[in-house]
């Protein structure tokens, strides 16, 4: 493996519904992660895509009078507009009718078939579609899903089985191994104890194949099987780095273990028992680690299109801009646990932390640099600095490291508050020493220099770390400093020292970067 190879993915979305706040929260942080790795140099495979199989998707198809493939064909575009709308830097996009995909599936049903980890047998038993999960007896009421609620399907046939009954001694083995090591497998914490209680409860065989309809990939030994859906789903991660195409083996070396997949907490148990036994039945290296993070809530319930109480991440970057839409979620949300959400919540965010701190910081620092140095970059200051100059810049070279903490452990919130202390910091700084007095006489002509110079580096800097958050916006600050393109900085700790803004850089002004939203458009 490369040691600076960063696999990243997300769950691979079902199409039987378009993109949604809940699919774009992953998404976005996951994209977020991404940008901020290869801003520290790593080489960043950020892979998302698409779960096109199984019963729920051929009944979506149906309802729609279409067959699956076109059906597929047809909401495929809705998540690609969606993802490029909110500036997803994705490297791949795998669709699991892909040829890449099912001929990955296929080698997968070999490989376990030869090593001995599956057997013919009869399943009975009750299944929910819409989860496209099965249940077991003890664990349903009456006939209900236990998770959506739904009417569960009574479903009787032979299907190929594998032996995940016998990997629950080797899970707990890992979970442990890795809570040893210090780098646990499943995050958060929490999370953790969740499935090792379920592994300890002693596992079943798994039902891997259906008969009772086409819409899958077949198995390999031809006998008019496909395969479970989420068998079919979780190797996409390994089919999209080549698993399976004798020509990819290197990529498949250099890409796999992967470092993290994140997922919903609804989705754990495939993760982080199913696919871990799968992978040690294939003689297959496990990922770093499956994060799993809560749910979104609107007015406590879990959102949902069902319940009617979902925005759609279009109409909300309308009104916000896609930069404070990102900020919103990774910002008010804690990640790896339920959050509620709302547009209240949501404007007072924008209008506190993004046009006032940020927003305003970045308009007065630029206006006053036209307005009293010509709209020129002042030089790097000499002399003697005072306590406020020290505070600002030791908040600057201090936020390096805090951010790198904050997003190791995977704690964006956090990450954006370090960021924040410095674009405050630099607010009450320009208050505090008020260039518009030094302005006033040419003998604090050289102090006025130094202060904008200390502001103007210390908003450089703050960019650099909001960019993972808010590519646009950052972008743009850089843009108005004359400096290049901050989506090609590849050394963050590096581009972050203290003192790089030439001086005689041109200061664009520019428009707002958050213009405020006024209580009247609300509702709007
Ligand atoms: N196709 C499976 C995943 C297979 S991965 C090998 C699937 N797809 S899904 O379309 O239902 O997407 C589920 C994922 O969407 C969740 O795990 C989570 O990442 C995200 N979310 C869906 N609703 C959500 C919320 N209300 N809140 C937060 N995330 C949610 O399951």
């Amino acid at each position: 493996m490369n040691e600076r190879s960063f696999y990243l993915t997300t769950p691979i979305y079902y199409v039987n519904s378009v993109p949604h706040l809940g699919t774009a929260y992953t998404t976005v942080a996951a994209d977020a992660l991404a940008r901020y790795r290869r801003m520290t140099g790593h080489d960043v495979l950020f892979l998302t895509g698409l779960d096109e199989h199984g019963q729920k998707v051929a009944q979506a198809a149906d309802e729609a009078g279409m067959s699956p493939q076109e059906w597929c064909d047809s909401i495929a575009p809705r998540f690609l507009e969606a993802w490029e709308m909110l500036r997803i830097t994705n490297d791949d996009f795998i669709r699991t009718t892909e040829e890449r995909h099912k001929r990955g599936v296929q080698a997968f049903w070999q490989a376990l078939h030869d090593a001995g980890h599956l057997y013919q047998g009869h399943y009975e038993g009750w299944y929910c579609v819409p989860c496209e999960t099965y249940y077991a007896e003890d664990q349903i009421g009456d006939h209900e899903c236990p998770v959506c609620g739904r009417e569960l399907e009574f479903i009787r046939e032979d299907n190929w089985f594998f032996k995940l009954s016998e990997f629950g001694d080797s899970l707990l083995e890992l979970y442990d191994a890795r809570a040893v090591e210090g780098r646990p497998f499943i995050r958060p914490e929490t999370r953790s104890n969740e499935v090792v209680a379920f592994v300890r409860s002693g596992l079943k065989d798994l039902s891997i194949s259906r008969t009772t309809f086409e819409w899958g990939v077949p198995l390999p030994f031809g006998d008019g099987h496909v395969t479970y859906v989420w068998i079919d789903a979780l190797l996409n991660y390994i089919t999209a780095i080549g698993y399976g195409d004798p020509e990819k083996a290197t990529d498949f070396e250099r890409r796999w273990p992967a470092q993290y997949h994140f997922v919903g907490k609804d989705i754990i148990r495939f993760h982080c028992v199913i696919w871990p036994a799968m992978l040690l039945a294939a003689g297959l290296e496990v990922p770093e680690c499956v994060y799993a993070h809560g749910f979104l809530l609107a007015k406590g319930e879990k959102m949902s299109k069902s319940k009617g109480n979902a925005q759609t991440p279009a109409s909300l970057v309308q009104r916000f801009g896609v930069d404070a839409y990102r900020y919103y979620f990774l910002r008010d949300v804690r990640f790896g646990e339920d959050g509620s959400i709302s547009m209240e919540s949501m404007v007072q965010r924008y209008n506190g932390d993004l046009a006032n701190d940020w927003g305003n910081l970045c308009s007065r620092l630029f206006n006053m640099t036209e307005k009293y140095l010509g709209g020129l970059a002042p030089t790097s200051p000499r002399g003697l600095s005072t306590e406020a100059d020290d505070t600002l810049r030791s908040l600057a070279l201090s936020l390096p490291d805090k951010y790198e903490s904050a997003m190791a452990a995977l704690d964006f919130g956090a990450a954006l508050e370090a960021t924040w202390d410095l674009i405050k910091e630099a607010n009450r700084y320009i208050e505090t020493v008020a260039p518009w007095n030094l302005a006033k006489t040419e003998e604090t002509a050289d102090r006025l220099a130094t202060v904008l110079y200390n502001t103007l580096e210390s908003v450089r800097i703050a960019a650099l770390f909001c960019a993972p958050v808010m590519p646009e916006t950052s972008a743009e600050v850089w843009r108005r400093l004359s400096l290049g393109d901050i989506h090609q900085v590849t050394d963050i700790v590096s581009a972050a020292r203290w003192g790089q803004l030439p001086g005689g850089n041109r200061v664009f002004k520019g428009e707002p970067l958050f213009p405020r939203i006024y209580e009247d458009q609300q509702d709007a």
